[in-house]
């Protein structure tokens, strides 16, 4: 492994609970392999091009060979260049908060931007299958209540790590840790998250 991309789903810099774990993984990466490169994407800051009527009729007249207009070429160009540096490295790590029981809009918007057939997805007569060969994940997740993952009537309010890990296997990212902090607004979440850290620390160890 040399590549991975660090994707920032929070905009809270220093204060992000999500931020801190996943940094706290990247730094005993980094402490096993001085020479891995890192490369930061603020999904907030980084100018994410609109997917709008305009980019999306031309990554239509494209893919299907029709006629299309120089606009519509400059939009879907803008939406390629996204994709090939997201395919470009080895391995990923993610920090993503809950908000409102689902991903932040950015990081969705991330997301609609890269999953597009023939470059990250494709169908076959066997269905879908993902296109970014095997690729490994570690996620950082985090959230303000507590969401169970499984056994709980709560966890149907999931729409994060469920979404995430079918978005996952959708694409071809198969191999995929994950760490929790929950509760982060409630009483335990300090204890919460210095057990997260100490987990991904450990994650890191093997990844
Ligand atoms: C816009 C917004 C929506 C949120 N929605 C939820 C939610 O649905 N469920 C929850 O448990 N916490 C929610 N929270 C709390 C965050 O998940 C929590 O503060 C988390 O630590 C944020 O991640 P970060 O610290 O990495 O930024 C929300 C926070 C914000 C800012």
């Amino acid at each position: 492994m040399n590549t991975i991309m660090y994707i920032k789903g929070s905009p809270r810099t220093e204060r992000s609970h999500s931020r801190q774990i996943a940094r706290a993984f990247i730094s005993a990466l980094q402490s096993k392999d001085p020479e891995l490169r890192v490369d930061e994407r603020d999904i907030f800051t980084m100018n994410l091009p609109s997917f709008d009527g305009l980019t999306i009729k031309g990554k239509y007249n494209i893919m299907h060979g029709r006629e299309y207009t120089p606009a519509e070429l400059e939009a879907w160009s803008a939406v390629e260049a996204i994709i090939e540096d997201f395919k470009s490295v080895d391995a990923y790590v993610f920090a993503v908060p809950m908000w409102n029981l689902g991903l932040p809009y950015r990081l969705k918007h991330y997301i609609d931007i890269v999953t597009q057939p023939t470059y990250t997805f494709g169908i076959n007569e066997n269905g879908y299958f993902g296109m970014l060969g095997d690729k490994k994940a570690f996620v950082a997740y985090s959230s303000g209540g507590v969401f169970p993952d499984e056994g709980n009537p709560l966890e149907t309010w999931n729409f994060q790590s469920s979404y995430l890990r079918t978005w996952f296997s959708f694409v071809g990212i198969t191999k995929v840790q994950e760490v929790f902090s929950r509760g982060m607004l409630m009483d335990g979440g300090p204890q919460a998250k210095e057990q997260a850290i100490a987990l991904a620390e450990r994650i890191a160890v093997d990844f």
